[in-house]
């Protein structure tokens, strides 16, 4: 009896599953010791090192040092940077890395935070805040699988995403890439994109490997700084920022970031309790660790200390954006973890540790019998079908925070449209940072898309009289008025605020529009919530448009009723800047976290 149950049992789909899992399981376990068992030294501190693009100096340094990764930052991309291009410098640099002893393939990886950003052909979705305000893990899902597709067309198997910091002030110039205020909104969004990008097997060809970052509490700083100092005791450390860990661990993310910054005044990467103890003991996290830019040199005036103390802490790789010739470089990384590890200060066991964990995931993606560009998906990168995406991310993210009179929905026979202001007519403004350049920047930034300006006049019925303005000199004869204003471009370190009021030019446009008598419709393009004063009572309808990338038909899709608003606010929205302090706890709030009006 026991023996025919056993037998049914092992028949049946799930258990078969399980045992092919497990037994997959043991095969990469084994590849994984022969593999070490053959490596020297010197080839296992090549597998812990990551060179940024712009930081290698010789091609042949692959080979040479067998190192283990490589990665693109925010201003580092090929002399052609189209999906092709891509694809074909990527697959020179595997090529350089395969003529290694052991031929060990590079894993390389990007920020890939909304969309494939870095390219000029890819579609660009909304930042996470906008993503957020969707509250849809199906569409984070739909987002993050897409982006997958689209880097697997350049070749390259890693995102640097995603990003899952609760933001508790948006100060914080990186508040826009957050889901949100709170852990109930990051975590199930941050488990969908995990999953987006992972798919049901790292191994699929159009899976990536995904990073959580940044580990941990990146965005509960004081004042909202970036790389700063998170003060609060242990337990509110895990009950605002540790839950996006634990359910993108649970959903099998196999790389986390360690974050820049510091706790009650220890750095991130020094932690060793929060490393090892919490994250790979506690909550059994098998994946590698990634350290972030230059993170560890922040350490101690030391290079050789600050490698000892993050190696023991328990970083697996580490991200070194400097080549010969600077100090900290990725040579001198090298041989400083080798007398590390001669003079007994960082145990070799530690480094076999950190080593199986990064060849493990390397054989689980399938990198050593796929290590080149997929073609057939190069030529798919920012396809009508992923835009369409892009496109419903967008609808889906704006939040209508005024709705006076129903002025919305606009009727598409308008008689005459004013659109006023340089951001409605600016693919570089609505994408934000991480697009193309690690801060952005202001422009025609991207093949294809289209501006909200474009989505109008796209969307309009034929006969209807579109006027476009930057200060909205010109608003003789006007129906409606469509106000776009918000924040230009920026990204880490130079995101940081102290002050977000909108501009007194942005004010001056809204306010002119007003005196005409006519509806005023004011659009926000920001990467977080915004000191509004009068603006919102100048406008008749208010929308917060976040980030929404390079798919601006999505905003014309709610502007002319095509799709109704459903976007709730990821945030609370302060009425000042003390309430920005207050972050989720301000008590008089201009709107509370949730809010979004529809029609
Ligand atoms: C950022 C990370 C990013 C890395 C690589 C760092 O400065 O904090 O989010 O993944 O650079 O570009
Ligand atoms: C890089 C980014 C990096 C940043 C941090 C930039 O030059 O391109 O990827 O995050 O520096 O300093």
């Amino acid at each position: 009896m026991i023996v025919l149950l056993w037998i049914v049992a092992a028949f049946l789909p799930g258990n078969a599953s399980a045992a092919s899992s497990e037994q997959k399981e043991a095969e990469i376990k084994s590849r994984v010791e022969v593999l070490l068992q053959s490596m020297t030294l010197d080839e296992k501190i090549g597998q812990m090192t990551q060179v940024d693009m712009d930081a290698l100096q010789d091609k042949d340094d692959l080979r040479k040092y067998a190192l283990g990764s490589m990665l693109s930052g925010g201003n580092s991309a090929p002399p052609d940077n189209t999906a092709k291009g891509w694809a074909a410098a990527y697959d020179d640099y595997q090529s350089w890395a395969l003529k290694s002893r052991l031929r060990i393939p590079l894993l390389y990886g990007i920020d890939a935070v909304h969309g494939d950003n870095h390219l000029y052909d890819a579609v660009v979705f909304p930042h996470n805040v906008g993503m957020g305000a969707t509250r849809s893990p199906q569409l984070v899902e739909k987002a993050a699988r897409i982006t997958a597709l689209e880097l697997r067309g350049t070749g390259i198997g890693w995102t640097f995403a995603p990003c899952i910091a609760v933001s508790l002030n948006e100060r914080w110039g990186r508040s826009y890439e957050s889901f949100g205020e709170s852990p109930e909104i990051v975590v199930p969004l941050g488990a969908a994109a995990v999953r987006g990008f992972q798919g049901q097997d790292l191994s699929d060809a159009h899976s990536v490997l995904a990073c959580a970052k940044h580990f941990l509490g990146d965005g509960g700083t004081t004042d909202g700084i970036d790389q700063g100092n998170t003060e609060c005791d242990e337990a509110t450390l895990r009950r605002i920022h540790l839950p996006g860990y634990v359910s993108a661990i649970k959903e099998g993310v196999e790389s986390i970031m360690v974050s820049y910054n510091s706790w009650n005044g220890k750095k991130m990467s020094a932690n060793k309790y929060l490393l090892t103890d919490v994250l790979k003991g506690e909550l059994g996290f098998k994946g590698f660790l990634i350290s972030d830019w230059a993170a560890i040199d922040q350490i101690s005036p030391d290079y050789t200390t600050d490698i000892e103390v993050s190696i023991n802490a328990g970083l697996d790789m580490v991200m070194i954006p400097y080549g010969p010739g600077h100090t900290n470089n990725y040579v001198e990384f090298l041989t400083s973890l080798k007398r590390l590890a001669g003079d007994g200060r960082v145990p070799l066991a530690r480094i076999d540790d950190a080593v199986r964990r990064i060849l493990r995931v390397k054989f689980e993606m399938g990198l050593f019998e796929h290590p080149f560009a997929d073609r057939a998906l190069t030529t798919q990168v920012g396809s009508a079908e992923h835009r369409e995406v892009a496109r419903q991310c967008v609808r889906a993210s704006l939040v209508l925070l005024k709705n006076q009179n129903q002025v919305l929905p606009l009727s598409k026979k308008v008689k005459h449209l004013a659109v006023v202001g340089r951001s409605a007519d600016d693919l570089g403004i609505q994408c934000g940072g991480w697009t193309i350049d690690w801060q952005g920047k202001p422009g025609k930034s991207n093949a294809g898309g289209s501006t909200i300006l474009d989505a109008i006049r796209k969307t309009v019925a034929a006969g209807a009289k579109v006027t476009s303005s930057r200060d909205g000199s010109s608003l003789t004869g006007a129906d409606a008025v469509v106000v776009v204003v918000g924040e230009l471009p920026y990204a880490e370190m130079k995101g940081d605020r102290s002050d977000l009021s909108l501009s007194a030019e942005d004010m001056a446009k809204i306010h002119r529009a007003r005196t005409v008598g006519v509806p005023v419709i004011t659009i926000l393009i920001s990467g977080r919530p915004m000191i509004l004063g009068a603006a919102l009572d100048d406008s008749d309808a208010f929308l917060a448009a976040w980030l929404p990338g390079t798919e601006g038909q999505g905003i014309a899709d709610v502007l002319f009723g095509d799709y109704r608003p459903t976007g709730k606010l990821p945030r609370t929205w302060p009425r000042n800047m003390e309430e920005v302090a207050a972050g989720p706890a301000a008590k008089n709030p201009l709107f509370p976290c949730g809010f979004g009006l529809s029609y």
